[in-house]
């Protein structure tokens, strides 16, 4: 791997103006100072490694992801804590999900030191945009073919990527919990297809459905299976997990269709660990809807690094409509939650070595 080139910003955001849009800065809106630029190409492999200002990129009009959509990203988390000291939260697990990614996108893959590297070059520089408290930094590295081309072919050049945004909480508004809405129409991921990747294309397919959700006062999708259109899969942008009233977790498992979340095997390995028995096993609709009615189920919840833990409160559909619990937040998921941040904010043990420090 190349050194990486620093190339720090001649004009960074003045302390007082970045102090105010620390203040609420939501999701993925407010950026930081720099961005990690590397490149490939099938010449020199990765090479021009290097931290510069972030800024607009300029690509040609026959660049192959505009047309293609050869692309794939990732996103984690740093976290300041409490001592003042950084933290990231298992970014060998995104590296090794983007090379699989990329593996999927016949892209080529990147060391995972490059990857994790990368990373820490930008908090490094960016370390002032860590918001104090609740906030965090979340990083997202993508990579997409570059080459000038319109033959369909995967790129023989790409561009790998590292962006942060200061953020809050991914549900505007500080809600208590999501209102879910049942996708029986469009579908995100078939057997074969590239559910199981993290590429924007998935993202791009499921907005329609997203836009149905929104409009019947929803705040995300509910995915079933492409193939009997009845188990359920997981949220646009979250995996999903279910509270059963013996006290047991169940979640649907990874058949290639849905996104290996990280927080998802985090939460499985905390709650192994607890005793607690859980289940990886195909729940469907009609299910939830009869449990959720009968009270065998408990608590349902949406998880990812972006929601890290967020209560389901309500289920729509054209064929839904169920509250889950008493319609607030479930106290198991409220402790799964607890546990989970005091790990990545370094207030718990982190027996299993997820937390990696940076600063
Ligand atoms: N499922 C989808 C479709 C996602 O976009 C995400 C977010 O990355 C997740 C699940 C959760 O993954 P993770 O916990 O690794 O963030
Ligand atoms: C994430 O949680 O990192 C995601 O990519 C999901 C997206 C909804 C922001």
């Amino acid at each position: 791997m190349p050194e990486f080139d620093i190339r720090p910003h001649a004009t960074p955001i003045a302390a007082d103006l970045r102090a105010a849009m620390l203040q609420d800065p939501g999701f993925g809106r407010v950026f930081t100072d720099h961005m990690v630029l590397i490149e490939w190409n099938e010449e020199k492999g990765w090479h021009d490694a290097r931290v510069e200002a972030r800024g607009p990129l300029s690509i040609d009009p026959a660049c192959a992801v505009l047309h293609y959509a050869q692309e794939i990203f990732e996103g984690l988390k740093a976290y300041r804590k409490e001592d003042g000291r950084v933290v990231l939260f298992r970014p060998e697990a995104n590296a090794a999900r983007f090379n699989r990614s990329a593996e999927r996108m016949a892209m080529p893959e990147l060391p995972e030191e490059a990857f994790v590297e990368a990373l820490e070059q930008l908090i490094r520089i960016d370390r002032d945009w860590i918001p104090e408290g609740e906030g965090s930094l979340y990083l997202r590295p993508f990579m997409f073919g570059s080459e000038n081309f319109l033959g369909v072919k995967p790129s023989a050049e790409y561009k790998f990527i590292v962006i942060a945004s200061s953020v809050g909480g991914y549900f505007k508004g500080g809600k208590p919990g999501i209102t879910v809405w049942v996708s029986d129409h469009y579908t995100r991921a078939a057997p074969g297809g590239t559910g199981a990747a993290k590429c924007g294309g998935n993202y791009a397919s499921s907005l329609i459905a997203q836009k149905e959700a929104i409009g019947h006062g929803c705040d995300q999708v509910v995915f079933l299976d492409a193939a009997e259109g009845r188990w359920i899969e997981e949220l646009g942008g979250m995996n999903t997990f279910f509270v059963m009233d013996d006290g047991s977790l169940v979640t649907p498992p990874l058949t290639g269709t849905i996104l290996p979340g990280i927080t998802r095997d985090s939460l499985l390995t905390l709650a192994r660990d607890e005793g607690m028995t859980v289940r990886e096993e195909p729940y469907a609709i009609d299910q939830w809807q009869a449990d959720a009615r009968s009270g065998r189920l408990r608590e349902a919840f949406a998880c990812g690094t972006a929601a890290v833990i967020t209560p389901i409160l309500a289920v729509r559909g054209h064929a839904y409509d169920f509250t889950i619990g008493n319609g607030g937040p479930g106290i198991e998921t409220q402790r799964l939650r607890g546990a989970l941040t005091a790990i990545q904010r370094g207030t718990a043990a982190d027996p299993h070595g997820w937390v990696r420090p940076v600063l």
